[in-house]
């Protein structure tokens, strides 16, 4: 199912060469539409997690260009990156990542709160319904599973309706029926928020659920599926 839509990431001939001359990705173009999911699949080291941080403006090409809402990243200054990577993308990562200090909630609210945006409280809160924890806005992280703390995580990802999702193997430690219950609300993001998901992923159930599937190795994309 392609979206006509402009895309919300493209990569164009992207090489990644990091410190020490290790070849992250050796010249990658993809483009990631509104209301879809695109899975990179590939085995360990062949450059995902490399190119998801190209996507979530987290890091840069060594040539070619990267287009992320619009905007090419490598041309951007410190606030201007912050403020793209704060109100354009999320991010889910396969640790959850949540402050330990803050409950569900409040961790759902920060992005908010970092941006200045207005009534952050109705839209947490929102989210924790839409993700199905209502009853937990007052948990801390360590009184909740690991399929709740990534539910959260999704939650405070999609708090501030981003155009893009990034999630770096989401699933990848949740047993089958916590990963069942994520994919879903990955599913619902792009379906239901017109986020363009990009998915890093060592799962063939992960990979089901996407539009896309991008098949990588040693840095090249070796065939795309869709
Ligand atoms: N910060 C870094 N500095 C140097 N080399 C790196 C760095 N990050 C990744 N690499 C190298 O770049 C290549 C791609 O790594 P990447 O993490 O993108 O792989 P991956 O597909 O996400 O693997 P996995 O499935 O294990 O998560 C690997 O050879 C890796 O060792
Ligand atoms: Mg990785």
């Amino acid at each position: 199912m392609f979206s006509s839509k402009k895309s919300a990431v493209s990569v164009r001939n992207a090489v990644k060469r990091y410190e020490g001359g290790v070849l992250g990705l050796a010249g990658v173009s993809l483009e990631c539409r509104p209301g879809t999911v695109t899975a990179l699949v590939g085995r360990s080291g062949c450059g995902k997690t490399t190119l998801l941080n190209l996507c979530g403006a987290m890091d840069f090409p060594t040539s070619g260009e990267v287009e992320v809402a619009g905007l090419v990243t490598s041309g951007l200054g410190d606030a201007a990156l912050t403020e793209l990577r704060r109100t354009k993308i999320g991010f889910v990562f396969q640790f959850f990542q949540l402050l330990p200090a803050l409950t569900a909630m409040e961790n759902i609210e920060l992005p908010l709160l970092l941006s200045g945006a207005k009534n952050p409280a109705a839209a947490a809160h929102e989210r924790l319904g839409w993700v199905g924890l209502a009853e937990k806005a007052e948990s801390l992280p360590y009184q909740l599973s690991g399929g709740q703390m990534q539910r959260i995580a999704i939650a405070r990802a999609l708090v501030h309706d981003p155009a893009i999702l990034v999630a770096d193997e989401p699933t990848g430690n949740l047993d089958t029926a916590s990963a069942d219950g994520i994919l879903k609300l990955i599913r619902r993001a792009a379906d239901e928020f017109g986020a363009a998901v990009v998915m890093a992923t060592h799962s063939a159930e992960a990979a089901a659920i996407a539009d896309v599937r991008v098949r990588m190795r040693d840095g090249h994309i070796e065939s795309v599926d869709s």
